[in-house]
């Protein structure tokens, strides 16, 4: 088979990795892809948006199936146009996409079919929107309707903070049309946890469960980001979670979907909270989770090509995925200043001797190769992953690596998982 895929993150690289490895992958292009897919594949210089190229490039080329990694061009209906031509592609369609694409949308399904979140009112009136704040209980979580980036969402611990960012998304044009509307909330305490499904419209498949560090900086500290680090397992979930997930959350969100004429086929993935009133879901994303895919997939044993495919063709409940049992610690290099203002062009050294540790994965995101050197192109920059017996095992060899792996100005959180690290081996003593 042929397959393309869409994106250029660490994500991509690890989809493109895990896919080369089926017997049923004979050729990978990448569009536009990263010095790490160049290795392990053919890039091509389309970009994610541009879809009428990509669905120009996928006919020529006679491409059997194109997976989709980033949410703008699922959002953007890259899925419906790939279809109108007869090709396959893996992602939700651009009304499905809508469960990412619109934070009004999640929580008015949510709030029909009775899956717990936390209480939100939408606004599309400024005005109203400090009036409402006038009133209530601080902190509020303030969030663009649209597709911001990962940058949507503020916490406003006072009534000037939200006036302020009510002004700046709803008047000023932050986000331009992901902020005209608002959805503004109640602020829940507890710990994340991200859960990946293969959903084929009626059925679906729970991958093993996972953590991010959303935070730039140590400690839970400085803006939110794409994602700075992840686990997997999560230290904070269990078998009684994950019924309460199916029975709550899962069943009744595919019930709310197909009664609304949505059939979803692609990854999705809540984004969820554990507080001391129980689960309740943050968000709900349409495509595979960054980096949680980098920690997921070196533990996947079984071939990703088949279940991409069985989620298409609406057959995943005869599908099962075979685990590493071992953990994953993936932590992602950045360029500086990320998420704000940041260089790039830096020579990047020691990826070999990093890639020589054994049970390490590194995949690239913004990565180039300029005349034979790979050097810095992006925000984030690689992601490395270590598997270990422990999370603590994998932990410190995902440092090891990091720790050969030098440009200027490379910035990364020292204290990935480290809380699950200590928590793991306080139960095993
Ligand atoms: P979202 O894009 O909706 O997942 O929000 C990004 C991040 O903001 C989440 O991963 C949480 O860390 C935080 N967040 C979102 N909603 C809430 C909430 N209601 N209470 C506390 N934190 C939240
Ligand atoms: N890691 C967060 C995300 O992919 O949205």
């Amino acid at each position: 088979m042929k397959i393309l895929v869409i994106g250029s993150g660490g994500r991509e690289h690890a989809l493109a990795w895990k896919l080369r490895q089926s017997p049923h992958a004979e050729r990978i292009f990448c569009a536009p892809g990263n010095a790490g897919t160049a290795e392990i594949g053919e890039n091509v210089t389309i970009p994610a948006n541009d879809l009428r190229a990509l669905v120009r490039f996928a006919k020529e080329n006679r491409i059997d199936l194109t997976v989709v990694g980033p949410d703008d061009p699922l959002a953007a209906g890259i899925v419906d146009l790939f279809a109108a031509e007869k090709l396959r592609a893996f992602g939700p369609t651009k009304s499905a996409a809508r469960i990412e694409a619109s934070k009004i949308f999640a929580k008015e399904l949510m709030r029909a079919q009775k899956i717990p979140t936390a209480e939100a009112n939408t606004f599309s009136d400024s005005n109203e929107a400090v009036r409402y704040c006038e009133r209530a209980k601080f902190p509020v979580v303030i969030k663009a309707d649209g597709l911001a980036l990962g940058k949507g969402v503020t916490i406003a611990s006072d009534p000037t903070t939200a006036r302020s960012t009510i002004d700046e998304m709803m008047n000023q044009g932050r986000f331009a049309d992901a902020g005209l509307r608002i959805v503004i909330e109640e602020f829940l305490s507890g710990t994340e946890c991200s859960l990946h499904a293969l959903v084929d419209g009626r059925n679906y498949l729970l991958l093993e469960s996972a953590r991010d560090h959303k935070r730039a900086l140590d400690g839970d500290n400085g803006p939110n980001t794409g994602g700075m680090g992840a686990f997997s397992p999560a230290d904070n979930w269990n078998s009684k979670l994950q019924a309460q997930f199916e029975k709550q959350i899962m069943r009744p969100l595919l019930r709310g979907l197909l009664q609304g004429g949505i059939n979803f086929r692609g990854l999705l993935y809540p984004g969820l909270i554990i507080t001391s009133g129980g689960l309740r879901v943050l968000e709900f994303n349409c495509r595979f989770g960054d980096p949680e895919t980098q920690a997921l997939l070196p533990r996947m044993k079984s071939d990703l090509l088949p279940l991409l495919e069985a989620t298409i063709d609406g057959t995943i409940d005869r599908c099962a995925i075979e685990w590493d049992s071992r953990a994953a610690v993936t932590v992602v290099l950045a360029s500086a200043g990320y998420p704000g203002k940041y260089e790039t062009g830096k020579p990047i050294s020691g990826l070999e001797d990093a890639a020589k540790l054994e049970d390490i994965h590194i995949f690239h995101a913004g990565t180039r190769r300029v005349n034979g050197q790979i050097e810095t192109a992006g925000g984030r920059v690689l992601a490395i992953t270590a598997l270990g017996s422990t999370i603590e095992h994998a932990r410190g060899r995902a440092y090891d690596a990091a720790a050969r792996i030098h440009f200027e100005n490379c910035h990364y959180r020292r204290d990935i998982a480290l809380g699950a690290a200590a928590a793991n081996i306080r139960e095993l003593s």
